[in-house]
């Protein structure tokens, strides 16, 4: 479907619409967000589109660090191979693995001489993902299965998480991606922020109203996880999905280190009185705008994470936060910056903006979180050597 075909044309809306109608005419946004973006077979991640990818003539829509350099995988593996030894662990698992590049740049890195074997032989066995795209999961098993069968053979899809995981978890880009509440003070009083359907037959004020999706409010008990000061209109999102995920992780993870790397801020910066728009947004051809009541299906839809409650989350259900800090500096802790081989001038711009405060070096951050395992050794992750914030959160 053309993004200029009439509204009602398209499948998703009128699954939308009979959604809307079923629950009784209006739907809070997380559960429109999840039909937007996870609709089997209709939904934006669901759909076959490009999405990821570092151009808009590419057809897609928005770039991630692992699409950006190669750099990123390769520099996290370093991060990898050194949580995999300390928590005595062999698998990797990634969530939300996009078009597969990050499972191919860590694989690729940890099969070189130096990544390669430890003491006991290879130091990752297993690569496993979990991935809720249907379209996405081909594209990973396109790209990876091209790899040398050695790798190849180590990478798994998994429909479910085991009843006992140990491993090092991996996520860029993927709690940004889960469905948010929308909650806004209007007048001084709170309400939620949902999903409602106006009929083509609408007229206001003899003027036709074209049927749609429209905004409507309702009053709730819900609230921002810390109190916004003043009394202006304030719009901004929470988090249930996010922070469930993170206890559904602490249900069955048992040994290991987990890296979550996102936009996003603590709660102090996230709820903050001046952010009164929220950070709701959707990316299309390479654009932004905050718009997702239109063109449904055919964009993303993303929040910027509280990365304050995920670490929140994940102590509840268990789990120990090992560290915090930028996206620049974890990299550069790394060794992004310690190459020995000669890059070009494009690769050493696509590194940079890595790194840089103005592009993903500052907005981006790492939450390292890791199960509470008696015997698992006390040891500071790589990325946390230095610049560490936790104290932040
Ligand atoms: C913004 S994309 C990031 C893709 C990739 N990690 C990258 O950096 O290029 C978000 C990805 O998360 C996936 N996703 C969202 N929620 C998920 C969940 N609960 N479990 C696994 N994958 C999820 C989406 O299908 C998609 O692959």
């Amino acid at each position: 479907m053309s993004a200029q075909a009439p509204i009602l044309s398209s499948p998703l809306l009128q699954r939308v619409q009979s959604t809307l109608e079923a629950a009784g005419g209006w739907l809070p946004f997380d559960a429109f967000m999840q039909m937007a973006l996870y609709e089997p077979g209709l939904g934006y991640y669901a759909r076959d589109t490009v999405k990821l990818g570092a151009m808009p003539r590419d057809g897609s829509d928005f770039v991630t660090a692992p699409e950006m350099s190669p750099w990123f995988g390769r520099t996290l593996a370093r991060q990898v191979a050194q949580a995999l030894q300390a928590t005595g662990t062999t698998e990797v698992w990634e969530f939300g693995a996009g078009t597969g590049a990050l499972a191919q740049q860590v694989l690729g890195a940890l099969a070189l001489p130096d990544g390669a074997a430890s003491a006991g032989g290879p130091l990752l066995q297993k690569y496993h993902i979990v991935e809720l795209s249907a379209d996405l999961r081909q594209r990973q098993q396109q790209r990876l299965q091209a790899m040398a069968p050695a790798l190849a053979e180590r990478v798994v899809w998994e429909d479910r998480l085991p009843e006992r995981m140990a491993g090092v978890l991996l996520a860029n880009e993927v709690l940004d991606a889960m469905p948010v509440k929308l909650l806004v003070r209007k007048a001084g009083v709170w309400h939620e922020r949902g999903v409602g359907w106006v009929g083509s037959s609408a007229e206001a004020a003899g003027q036709h109203v074209p049927a749609g999706l429209v905004w409507q409010d309702r009053p709730t008990a819900l609230r921002p996880p810390v109190d916004i000061p003043g009394n202006h209109d304030y719009l901004t999102e929470i988090h249930p999905h996010a922070e469930a995920f993170m206890r559904t992780l602490g249900d069955c993870w048992v040994q290991g280190a987990g890296f979550f790397i996102d936009y996003g801020f603590p709660e102090s910066e996230y709820y903050h009185p001046q952010r009164s728009a929220g950070t709701l947004m959707c990316h299309r051809a390479h654009r932004a705008d905050d718009q997702p009541l239109a063109d449904v299906g055919h964009k993303d839809i993303t929040a910027h994470v509280n990365f304050t409650g995920v670490a929140l989350a994940a102590q509840e259900a268990g789990l120990d936060v090992l560290g915090y800090c930028s996206q620049g500096r974890f990299l550069i802790n790394c060794g992004l910056l310690d190459h020995t081989e000669p890059l070009s001038l494009a690769e050493r711009a696509q590194l940079a903006r890595l790194v840089n405060e103005h592009e993903m070096g500052e907005l981006f951050k790492v939450l390292t979180v890791a199960p509470r395992t008696a015997g698992q050794a006390d040891w500071v992750p790589l990325g946390h050597a230095v610049g560490d914030r936790t104290h932040t959160l």
